[in-house]
C-alpha cells in the first residue's frame, strides 16, 4: 500500500507531493498555479503573476474567461462525451464555427486531442493523397513528441529523443529555398513548417517565401502544411498565419492547430482543402476523444469570445504599443516575431533576466536561443501590462 497524504496546499506541501509522485520531466517555476483570471495567475500563497507566457500559448483567451467556463460547465451537465459514432449539436456547431473563420479554401475539419496529433494526422493525409511518403520539414521547426512529429522535429536534441525515428523525413534550412527546391522531388508527400518558428527563437522568413513554397508545391504536387499549433486561433492578430499578410496570403493545403483552440481544454484539428479530404474514406483517421463534446463546446466559446472581445484588433494594437516601448530598453538588440508570438533579442543572454522578471511576479518563456526570450500572452493583454512589464525589464537590464 503506499503512503497517501494529506492534501496539500502551501507550496512546499504541493510541491514536495508533486515530486514525489510526478517522474521530473519539466523544470518548473516555483509557483502553484490555484486560480487564474485574465493575464493573471494567483498562487497557493495569494500572490499574483502576470502570465506573459500564456501557460504555454494555451490561455489566448485568458485565464478561465467566464463565456468559455460557462458553455463547459453547460455541456458537461447535459452530455461529457460521447464518440464520433454519433452526431452531436456542439460537434456540429464547433466544426461550422472553426471552418467559418478559416481562409476559404480549407473548408473541413478533422478533430483530435493535441498538437502531435494533429500533425501526425495532417503528414498522414498528405500521405494519402498524394501516394508517396517523404515529408520535408525544416531546421529549428518543433512540431511535437509523438513518433512521427518527433521525427519530423529537427530541433536540437528531440529528434534525438524520439529515436529509431520514422523513416522518409528529410529536412531543409529554414528561410533558404533553394535548400528546400533541391529536395523536392516526386517522392516528396508534405513540406511541413512552423510560419514562425517558436521554440527555435521566433524566426520568420520573408513573406516572400511562403508564396515560394506555395508555387513549388504546386508546380510538384506536394502537399503544403502549415503547423499552426502556435500561430493559430488569433495569436498573429490574424485568425490563422494562413491566408495572412506576413506570408504574403498564401493558404496552405492543410493548417494544425490545438494550443489556445480550447482555451486550455485539450483538443487538436485538422483544416484542409476539398481537394484532401477527398482523398481521406472512412476509417482512415479516428481516436477516440476527438470531437468529445467538452471540447466542442470549448472551441465554439473560444472563436466566439476572440470576435465579441475583439481581441484580433486588440493583439494589433497592443504589439504595436509593446514594440514601440521595447525601443526604450537599450538591452534590445530586436524583437522578432508577430502579433503576441513574440521573441525579444537581448545583447546578453536572457536566462538571467528571466529569472529577474520571474522574482518580479512576470512569467515569461526561454527558447532554445540562448539570447531570445519569449512572450505568448493572452490575446486581451493591455498596454497597461506593457507598461509594467517594459518598466521591470528597464529596472533589470540597467543593472546587468
Ligand atoms: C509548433 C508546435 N507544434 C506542435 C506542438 C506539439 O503540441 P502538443 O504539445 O499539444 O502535442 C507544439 C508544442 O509546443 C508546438 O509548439
Amino acid at each position: 500500500m503506499k503512503p497517501q497524504s494529506n492534501k496539500p496546499t502551501t507550496f512546499a506541501e504541493v510541491a514536495a507531493v508533486e515530486e514525489r509522485y510526478q517522474l521530473a520531466t519539466y523544470k518548473k517555476m516555483p509557483i502553484v498555479a490555484e486560480r487564474g483570471e485574465g493575464v493573471w495567475i494567483y498562487t497557493s500563497e495569494g500572490e499574483k503573476y502576470l502570465d506573459l507566457y500564456g501557460g504555454h500559448a494555451v490561455a489566448g483567451t485568458g485565464h478561465s474567461h467566464s463565456h468559455v467556463v460557462a458553455a463547459i460547465q453547460a455541456q458537461a451537465e447535459k452530455l461529457l462525451f460521447y464518440s464520433n459514432l454519433v452526431y452531436s449539436a456542439a460537434r456540429a456547431e464547433a466544426a461550422e464555427k472553426l471552418v467559418s473563420v478559416a481562409p476559404a479554401a480549407l473548408t473541413k475539419a478533422f478533430f483530435c486531442n493535441s498538437g502531435t496529433e494533429a500533425n501526425e494526422n495532417a503528414m498522414r493525409m498528405a500521405r494519402m493523397a498524394t501516394g508517396r511518403q517523404t515529408v520535408i520539414t525544416f531546421s529549428g521547426g518543433f512540431h511535437g513528441r509523438t513518433a512521427d512529429s518527433i521525427s519530423a522535429t529537427f530541433l536540437g536534441k528531440y529528434r534525438e529523443l524520439g529515436k529509431p525515428n520514422v523513416p522518409g523525413h528529410i529536412e531543409a534550412e529554414f528561410g533558404d529555398f533553394e535548400s528546400v527546391r533541391a529536395l523536392a522531388d516526386e517522392s516528396v508527400a508534405a513540406i511541413m513548417l512552423e510560419p514562425i518558428q517558436s521554440m527555435a527563437g521566433v524566426r520568420m522568413a520573408a513573406s516572400d517565401y511562403y508564396q515560394a513554397l506555395r508555387e513549388l508545391c504546386d508546380e510538384r504536387g506536394i502537399v503544403l502544411i502549415y503547423d499552426e499549433v502556435q500561430t493559430g486561433v488569433g495569436r498573429t492578430g490574424d485568425w490563422f498565419f494562413a491566408g495572412g499578410e506576413a506570408g504574403s496570403q498564401v493558404v496552405p493545403d492543410i493548417v494544425t492547430l490545438a494550443k489556445a483552440l480550447g482555451s486550455g481544454i485539450p483538443v487538436g484539428a485538422c483544416l484542409v482543402t476539398e481537394k484532401i479530404s477527398a482523398s481521406i474514406k472512412e476509417n482512415d483517421l479516428g481516436t477516440t476523444f476527438g470531437g468529445g463534446m467538452i471540447a466542442m463546446a470549448a472551441v465554439t466559446a473560444t472563436l466566439e469570445v476572440i470576435e465579441s472581445d475583439g481581441l484580433l484588433q486588440n493583439v494589433k494594437t497592443v504589439e504595436a504599443y509593446l514594440r514601440q516601448r521595447l525601443a526604450e530598453v537599450p538591452e534590445v538588440a530586436a524583437v522578432r516575431g508577430r502579433g503576441f508570438l513574440l521573441g525579444i533579442e537581448f545583447r546578453t543572454p536572457a536566462a538571467p533576466i528571466h529569472k529577474a522578471l520571474l522574482e518580479r511576479k512576470i512569467i515569461t518563456g526561454t527558447s532554445s536561443d540562448p539570447h531570445v526570450l519569449r512572450l505568448l500572452p493572452p490575446l486581451c493583454l493591455r498596454c497597461e501590462e506593457i507598461d509594467l512589464f517594459v518598466e521591470a525589464l528597464l529596472t533589470i537590464t540597467a543593472g546587468l
